[in-house]
């Protein structure tokens, strides 16, 4: 691990969800290191709180106790609106479920970040701004459709960028939802099992494209039920029981 420059670092991380009149604890005090550009698989049985570290991760939800740093800065510190663009610039988000909006195309699933980032973070439903370029003169030369494609292409799908999720298959839908992760350029890549729901052919197809970007120096924590999976990161993490074994 690079461990002069950490991209994540938590300290006692603690998540508690409310259920009625029980709690549950999904996140027992994790403290977790993870430095730039390392490749890492996070394995742990069904339950033992994976998804939500990669939520909190992935500043889509906040912890109940202790601290978050991503890049050095604390989380916690930050303003809703400040979290906001934090997970928008920094980091890209894959699911298993893939998570694309049905009745958009695949090129405006894909340039939907940057229309939130245009509009401050803040996100809108984004349909109104795509056909007016309204990014492009805050992100320079390209436009966000432009971006989009060239997104598109590095996962192998430029001739599909008209079609809807249901036109595509899985494989195709997980490429899409990929560049869309890519195309803000994240630092951090979060993918939690994004090759559950494919066939081990397809799989094998997603995780030669996550190689690639790890080659292209980004950092990636990769959740995945699949030792097979787990074996192309450069180490394992294990979770178990709301706690990172050591
Ligand atoms: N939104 C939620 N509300 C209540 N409990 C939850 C919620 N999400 C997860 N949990 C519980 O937290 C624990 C950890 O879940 P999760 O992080 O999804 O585990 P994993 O991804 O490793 O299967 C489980 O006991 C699960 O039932
Ligand atoms: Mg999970």
């Amino acid at each position: 691990m690079n461990d002069q420059n950490p991209v994540i670092e938590t300290q006692n991380l603690t998540k508690t969800y409310r259920m009625g009149a029980a709690d549950v604890l999904a996140l027992r005090g994790v403290d977790m290191r993870i430095g730039a550009g390392d490749f890492v698989a996070l394995m742990g049985s069904s339950g033992s709180g994976k998804s939500t570290m990669m939520h909190l991760l992935g500043c889509l939800d906040t912890p109940t106790a202790g601290r978050y740093l991503l890049e050095g800065r604390d989380v916690g510190s930050l303003s809703a609106q400040e979290r906001a663009r934090v997970r928008n610039q920094r980091i890209g988000f894959i699911f298993q479920t893939f998570n694309l909006l049905p009745r958009l195309t695949a090129l405006d699933n894909v340039a939907l970040p940057l229309l939130y980032r245009a509009a401050g973070g803040q996100g809108d439903n984004g349909t109104s701004r795509l056909d007016h370029g309204a990014g492009s003169r805050a992100t320079g030369k390209q436009s966000p459709r432009e971006r989009a494609l060239a997104a598109l292409t590095r996962v192998g799908l430029a001739d599909r960028a008209g079609h809807r999720p249901t036109q595509l298959s899985g494989g195709q839908r997980q490429r899409v939802a990929i560049a869309r992760a890519l195309v803000g350029d994240p630092a951090l890549i979060l993918a939690d099992e994004p090759t559950g729901n494919l066939d081990s052919s397809t799989g094998g197809d997603i995780m030669r494209l996550l190689a690639e970007l790890h080659a292209e120096g980004r950092t990636l924590l990769l959740v995945t039920h699949d030792r097979a999976v787990a074996e192309q990161a450069e180490y394992t993490l294990h979770m178990r029981d709301g706690r990172l074994l050591p």
